[in-house]
């Protein structure tokens, strides 16, 4: 109770001090939101079902982050103008990726620590804020997307659709998951995993592990016997993430083709690429063998089994 008293104060104390501040009465080039109403009533209208709105709603945060011209600038000029896109500091219309990016920035840097915001592919190939929010005009209620996400993706990467029509797959298409499962669009820093390479945006999940592994837990170890490529290369190494024609999203149509693009039985006999290929236990020109997982039962790893028999 105290406590609560307390912020109650707190934030009348604010409200007074904001409004012995010069900048609210009139100065700054602020006027407030209320100001743009009569020209503006289908936006303004609108406005109190933005997440936005909260600057107006709690009153105690100074002209340059309140409502309309939080994003916008101050609008004195504009409205003294009678309108215009020149004389509004930032029409959004008029304004290229790279400066709505700064501009989105000013609050939401810090929602991105995690993010690499200004080095993702997306702000690279200049798809920035944006190209995938709508401020005023969102279908979607949650996130202000400028489309439902999946259709917002398909529109620039209308490739992967087919992906996720093939007969092994990730059931994104019919909305169990998003592609935001897996992917940050804001980008990503360089995984942990298959040795930094390509990133991919793919969205690092806690303690920076790949983020099948949200779902997929029982894939995530740590094993007494762990297969090495599961954590090294990751698990794209054997699987198509998206989808494949071949059972388990797997990268080749039998399993044991898959097995000895490592196991390959090669001259130099190590333990990794020295599978003995016709010699017990392994005949391969004995079908019974191909299928090496029938015996390799826990191929992500293992804590009873070396070879992960069981
Ligand atoms: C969070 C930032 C933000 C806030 C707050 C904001 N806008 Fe916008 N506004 C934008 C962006 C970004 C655009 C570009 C179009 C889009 O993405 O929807 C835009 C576009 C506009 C346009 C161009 C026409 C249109 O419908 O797209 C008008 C007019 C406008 N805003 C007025 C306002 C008014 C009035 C307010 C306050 C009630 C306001 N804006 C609050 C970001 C904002
Ligand atoms: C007297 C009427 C009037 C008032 C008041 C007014 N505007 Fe406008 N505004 C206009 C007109 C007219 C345009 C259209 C300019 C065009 O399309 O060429 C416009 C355009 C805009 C745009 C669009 C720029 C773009 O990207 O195309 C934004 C943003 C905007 N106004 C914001 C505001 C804000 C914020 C306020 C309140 C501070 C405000 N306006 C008050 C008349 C007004
Ligand atoms: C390539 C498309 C894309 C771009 C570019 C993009 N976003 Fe997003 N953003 C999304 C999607 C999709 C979500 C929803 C993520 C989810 O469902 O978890 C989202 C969520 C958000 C959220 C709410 C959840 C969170 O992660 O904090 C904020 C805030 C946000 N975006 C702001 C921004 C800003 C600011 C920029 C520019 C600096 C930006 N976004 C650029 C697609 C994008
Ligand atoms: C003046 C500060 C400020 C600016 C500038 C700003 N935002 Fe926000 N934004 C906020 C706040 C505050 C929230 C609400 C966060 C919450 O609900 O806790 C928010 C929420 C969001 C959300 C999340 C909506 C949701 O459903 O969770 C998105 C997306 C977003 N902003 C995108 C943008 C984009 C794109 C821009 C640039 C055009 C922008 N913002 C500019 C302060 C700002
Ligand atoms: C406005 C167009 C646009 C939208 C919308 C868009 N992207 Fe992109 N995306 C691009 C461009 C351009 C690139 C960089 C060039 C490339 O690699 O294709 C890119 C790159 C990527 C990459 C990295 C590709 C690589 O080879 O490294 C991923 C992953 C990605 N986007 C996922 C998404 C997701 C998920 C969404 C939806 C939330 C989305 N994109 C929305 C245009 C877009
Ligand atoms: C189950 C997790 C998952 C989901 C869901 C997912 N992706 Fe991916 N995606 C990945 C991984 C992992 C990679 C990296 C694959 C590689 O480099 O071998 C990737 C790669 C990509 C690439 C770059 C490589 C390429 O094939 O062009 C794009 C673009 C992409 N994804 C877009 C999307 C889009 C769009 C969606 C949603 C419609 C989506 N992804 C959903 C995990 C996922
Ligand atoms: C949001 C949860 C989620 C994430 C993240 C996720 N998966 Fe899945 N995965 C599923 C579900 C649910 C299924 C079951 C298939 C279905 O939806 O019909 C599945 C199926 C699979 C299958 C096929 C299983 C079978 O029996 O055919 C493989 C392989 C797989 N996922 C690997 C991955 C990989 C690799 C990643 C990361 C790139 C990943 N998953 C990320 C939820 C997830
Ligand atoms: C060395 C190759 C390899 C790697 C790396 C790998 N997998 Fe697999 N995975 C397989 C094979 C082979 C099967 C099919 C097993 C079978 O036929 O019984 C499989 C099956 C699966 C299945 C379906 C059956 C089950 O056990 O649930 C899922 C889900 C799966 N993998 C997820 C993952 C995830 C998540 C990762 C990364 C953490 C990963 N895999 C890494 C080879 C691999
Ligand atoms: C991306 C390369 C790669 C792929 C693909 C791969 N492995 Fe491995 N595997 C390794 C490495 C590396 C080791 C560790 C070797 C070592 O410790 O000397 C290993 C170890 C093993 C071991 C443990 C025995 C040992 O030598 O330590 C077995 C059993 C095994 N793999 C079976 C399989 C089977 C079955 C498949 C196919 C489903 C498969 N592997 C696919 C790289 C791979
Ligand atoms: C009929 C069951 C069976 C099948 C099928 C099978 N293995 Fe094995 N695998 C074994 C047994 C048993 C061992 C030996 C375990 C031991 O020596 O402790 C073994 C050992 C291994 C080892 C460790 C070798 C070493 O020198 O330590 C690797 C690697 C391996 N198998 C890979 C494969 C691959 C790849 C396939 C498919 C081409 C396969 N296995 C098919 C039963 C099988």
């Amino acid at each position: 109770m105290i406590l609560s008293m307390r912020g109650l104060s707190l934030a009348v104390m604010a409200a007074g001090a904001a409004a012995q501040n010069p900048v609210t009465s009139g100065t700054g080039g602020y006027v407030g939101s209320n100001a743009c109403k009569t020209c503006h009533a289908d936006v303004w209208l609108n406005f109190y079902k933005n997440p936005h709105f909260k600057s107006v709603a709690s009153g105690d945060l100074p002209p340059s982050r309140t409502g309309c011209e939080s994003c916008h600038g101050p609008g004195e000029a504009h409205v003294a103008a009678h309108g215009g896109k020149a004389t509004i500091p930032n029409a959004f219309s008029l304004m290229p990726q790279a400066k709505a990016l700064e501009a989105c920035l000013t609050c939401h840097a810090r929602d991105f620590q995690k993010a690499n915001i200004r080095r993702s592919e997306h702000t690279l190939a200049d798809v920035a804020c944006t190209s995938c929010h709508s401020i005023h005009h969102s279908p979607t209620p949650k996130f202000l997307l400028a489309k439902k996400q999946t259709e917002l993706c398909y529109g620039c990467h209308a490739g992967i659709r087919a992906q996720f029509e093939m007969p092994s797959k990730h059931r994104v298409n019919e909305g169990f998951m998003e592609c935001s499962d897996c992917h940050n669009p804001h980008g990503a820093f360089a995984p942990t995993w298959r040795m930094s390479d390509h990133p991919r945006m793919v969205d690092q999940a806690l303690n920076n592990e790949e983020p099948c592994l949200k779902c997929h837990v029982d894939k995530r170890g740590p094993f007494v016997y762990e297969h090495p490529p599961v954590r090294v290369e990751g698990c794209e190494i054997c699987h198509f993430p998206h989808g494949s024609t071949n059972e388990r999203l797997l990268r080749r149509p039998v399993v044991f083709t898959l097995c000895l693009g490592c196991h390959n039985g090669g001259a130099s006999g190590t333990r990794n690429n020295g599978v003995p290929l016709q010699t017990s236990p392994h005949n391969l020109l004995d079908p019974r063998f191909q299928r090496c997982t029938a015996c390799h039962v826990r191929i992500h790893g293992s804590n009873a089994d070396e070879t992960f028999l069981r």
